[in-house]
């Protein structure tokens, strides 16, 4: 069986934990390697709602092992709860949760200097989740941060760390933003608390996954967020600040590009974005307002709206190409079915020029306005077809001009929220 990474193909929240938790059924492994808590991931199991920030969307499925990956920043206390509430619910988690020592741990500080830094800039700000995740991040970075393998240093070390590590960011804190001190004992008490339950959980990934090296064991790679979030390739500064790109799936995971297999983007049949930053495709006032509605488009992890729009096929080539994708995957296909008809921007109109290209940098495209190409709607409920064959014809149309934008094939199609709506077409939609 081939390995599968699994890629935000747009701004994030375009159903990867539904499309990972029904590929997870025969992988070995599912493997998180970047983000953190910024994350929400839903999935519905019949009347059960599932909603992962951390933790791999495989861990609904017994057999399956999971990995946090070197890649991402874990905030204990989030980890912590996660696995409580999941474990609340039934499902084994302790033998088969493993975090890789050399992921970043997220602290009460990052999390606090995330909101003010975001307080601070008010409307300018980045619109974060507020989880700490641009901190951390740079913790890491200036090669100060403290590691979950930290969690498994001797209960005095890990202590005197933390104090350590507490006090310095405290004078940040002051220094920047005349904010309060948090209390450097309390905290290295919780961790040493912590460290309790999540230290027999660390490992060195590169031992652990020495299976997925040699081929004997299959990996799913969970991405999170999306391509147009990329800190390298995304619209920065509007982005989280980790690779949501395919790179991220090997440095945040220390695992061989030939362990990869299949690169597969999730798109959504539209588009939606949380935060601040250029949407080309943005539809404001009551058209967004009824996407949202259909869509269900208010965020998992903040519970704000997200904006919504058109498919931007602009910016999925722009996907496609970044990540080498060999497939995509369309979700919420259903939520386009009281539409009349569906546009798709297939250029962007930059200062008067069409452009079918899209625009890297930054600088242009919050200028540029989408060239659309309107297809009909199908005006009828999709949410129980499982083959091609049964959608309406106008959907398939749809798919096919989707399928041929994006230069792909479209290997899988989601047709609502529930595990059992989807519609594998591994050959693609165009037959
Ligand atoms: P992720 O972050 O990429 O995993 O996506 P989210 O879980 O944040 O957002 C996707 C939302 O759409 C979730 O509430 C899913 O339950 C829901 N969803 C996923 N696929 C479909 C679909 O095909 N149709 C509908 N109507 N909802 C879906
Ligand atoms: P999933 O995995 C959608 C957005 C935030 C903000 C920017 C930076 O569920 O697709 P951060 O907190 O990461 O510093 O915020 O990135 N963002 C997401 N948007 N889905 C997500 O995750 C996101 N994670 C971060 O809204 O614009
Ligand atoms: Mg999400």
């Amino acid at each position: 069986m081939r390995n599968r990474v699994i890629i935000g193909g747009q701004w994030g929240d375009e159903g990867k934990g539904k499309i990972v938790d029904a590929l997870s059924r025969d992988v070995d492994w599912v493997l998180r390697y970047q983000g953190g808590a910024n994350a929400g991931h839903t999935i519905h199991i019949g009347a059960d709602k599932h909603v992962l920030h951390l933790i791999p969307s495989g861990i609904l499925h017994e057999g399956v092992r999971c990995l946090l990956g070197g890649g991402m920043v874990v905030d204990p206390w989030a980890l912590r709860d996660e696995m409580i509430g999941l474990e609340e619910r039934g499902f084994r988690v302790r033998d088969r949760l493993f975090v890789a020592g050399g992921a970043a741990l997220l602290m009460p500080y990052h999390m606090r200097m995330d909101e003010l830094r975001e307080a601070k800039l008010g409307r300018h700000g980045i619109g974060t989740t507020g989880r700490g995740i641009g901190p951390a991040y740079l913790d890491k970075v200036q090669r100060t941060g403290l590691r979950m393998g930290d969690l498994l240093l001797p209960t005095e070390r890990l202590e005197r760390k933390v104090i350590d590590k507490v006090l310095s960011a405290n004078e940040v804190l002051g220094a920047l933003y005349q904010a309060e001190p948090l209390p450097a004992r309390v905290l290295a008490e919780e961790l040493v608390v912590l460290a309790q339950t999540l230290a027999p959980l660390v490992v060195d990934a590169h031992l652990t996954l020495a299976g997925v090296r040699a081929g004997s064991e299959s990996a799913l790679f969970e991405g999170a967020q999306g391509t147009m979030l990329d800190i390298d390739h995304g619209t920065f500064p509007f982005v989280t600040s980790s690779n949501t790109t395919v790179g991220g799936a090997l440095t945040g995971t220390g695992l061989p590009a030939s362990a990869l297999g299949h690169v597969q983007g999730i798109f959504k049949a539209y588009c939606t974005r949380v935060g601040n930053g250029p949407f080309p495709t943005e539809l404001l006032g009551e058209p967004g307002d009824r996407l949202r509605e259909a869509g269900g488009e208010f965020g998992a992890t903040t519970g704000r709206a997200r904006r919504c729009g058109w498919f931007d096929a602009v910016a999925a080539r722009y996907a496609v190409e970044i990540n080498g994708l060999d497939g995509a995957i369309i979700t919420k296909l259903d939520v386009l079915d009281t539409a009349e008809s569906v546009p798709v921007a297939t250029a962007y109109d930059l200062d008067g020029v069409t452009t079918e290209v899209y625009p890297t940098g930054g600088e242009d495209l919050p200028r540029c306005r989408p060239v659309y190409r309107e297809l009909a709607g199908w005006r009828q409920p999709i949410g129980s077809c499982r083959d091609l064959g049964d959608l309406p014809a106008p959907a398939r149309r749809y798919l096919e001009f989707l399928e041929q934008v994006l230069g792909v094939p479209i290997v899988g199609v989601s047709v609502g929220r529930d595990r059992a709506q989807m519609i594998w077409t591994p050959t693609g939609v165009s037959g």
